[in-house]
């Protein structure tokens, strides 16, 4: 299937190409097509196949075209960090044999995964995210475990008609990217039962997050600031980093009994510093700044590569680049 729209540039065959996925996303709305995009400086040609949505949630649609497919292509890396914040926490969550579990945001469904093996066959559990191609791993992955207690839904956690069924709502990661966080912790209350309890993961600051800030800055140096307009997928990773907004929101979205329990973790970024750089241009704030700064960061690659380099050869160690990151395990009740 090939692009419709406009673009400013077409390959030998007359074919267009885009220069983003975002550009890409705007013209193929509602259709599966193919991604061109041709990098001059290396001569790499990519193709990717991006999902093209239309939800009117211009942070879903960002979700879909634009991360997705990134987050596909880095989820050997992605996976096993974000996984140390919720193993941490797992053995201790509030569960039983038997509960009915909803699973927010939960992306390629390893979290819903666990959880489903802990309510056991006489359990359910739901795994809701906004993107349907993050579902399909997810379904492939239960169908191999054998889990027949586990379904996933692709849904917008923030307008979801729930039933008020669950005893325990779960999130890894989520709930920051809410356009509305208020609203959207309303609605997830809406799936519990009265007295459910609500566990989620989020980002704490900035200064402890180095594997999500350090490449920003290095990469500020040489590019401009990502633009109050640019498309995003959201708030973003540090939109609860505070606990006493993050207590009010709640608070306001009818929870009670909140409390924030610290969690670290040493994270692998990349089995080696080439690969660190890569994945830090692709994903997070530091990919963020280089994909806005579209043919300029591009022009400067070897540069930025090289300043990434040096910067990062301090995180060096025998398994691979690691380094620290640190969430809040929140947890709240839903009075009834
Ligand atoms: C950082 S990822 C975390 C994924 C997964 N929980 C994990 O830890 O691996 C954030 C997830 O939230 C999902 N998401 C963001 N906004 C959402 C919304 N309004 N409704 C449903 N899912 C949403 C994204 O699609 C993505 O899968």
């Amino acid at each position: 299937m090939s692009p419709r729209g406009s673009c400013l540039k077409q390959d030998a065959s007359g074919k267009p190409i885009f220069e983003t996925i975002a550009s890409l996303a705007a013209a193929n709305r509602g259709r599966d097509c193919v991604h061109v995009r041709h990098l001059q400086k290396t001569g790499i040609l990519i193709m990717k196949t991006v999902r093209v949505i239309e939800t009117g949630n211009q942070y879903i649609e960002f979700w879909n075209a634009v991360l997705v497919p990134k987050f596909n292509s880095w989820r050997h890396i992605l996976a096993g960090g974000l996984h140390l914040h919720s193993a941490k926490v797992f053995p201790a969550l509030p569960l039983h044999s038997g509960d009915n579990v909803l699973d927010v945001g939960c992306g390629w469904g390893d979290t819903a995964i666990e959880l489903a093996r802990r309510v056991g066959p006489a359990g359910s559990v739901i795994g809701l995210d906004c993107c349907g191609a993050f579902l399909d791993a997810g379904r492939a992955d239960a169908t191999q475990a054998g889990l027949t207690n586990l379904t996933f839904r692709e849904a917008d956690v923030q307008t979801y008609p729930f039933e008020p069924v669950s005893d325990f709502c779960f999130s890894r990661f989520g709930t920051q990217f809410f356009e509305n966080p208020v609203a959207g912790l309303r609605n997830m209350r809406s799936a519990l039962r009265p007295g459910g309890l609500m566990t989620m993961i989020v980002w704490r600051a900035r200064a402890d997050n180095p594997w999500l800030t350090l490449s920003k800055e290095v990469l500020l140096r040489y590019l401009p600031a990502v633009k109050e307009d640019a498309a995003t997928c959201g708030p973003g990773p540090f939109s609860m980093t505070e606990p006493e907004t993050v207590t009010r929101q709640l608070q306001i979205a009818g929870y009670t009994d909140v409390r924030f329990e610290r969690i670290d973790a040493e994270v692998l970024v990349g089995r080696d510093l080439d690969e660190a750089v890569a994945f830090q241009l692709a994903i997070g704030p530091a990919g963020e700044v280089y994909r806005e700064a579209g043919m300029l960061a591009e022009r400067h690659h070897g540069k930025l590569v090289a300043a990434l380099k040096d910067e990062l050869k301090e995180f060096v160690r025998p398994e691979g680049v690691m380094m620290g990151s640190s969430s809040w395990m929140v947890t709240a009740q839903n009075p009834g």
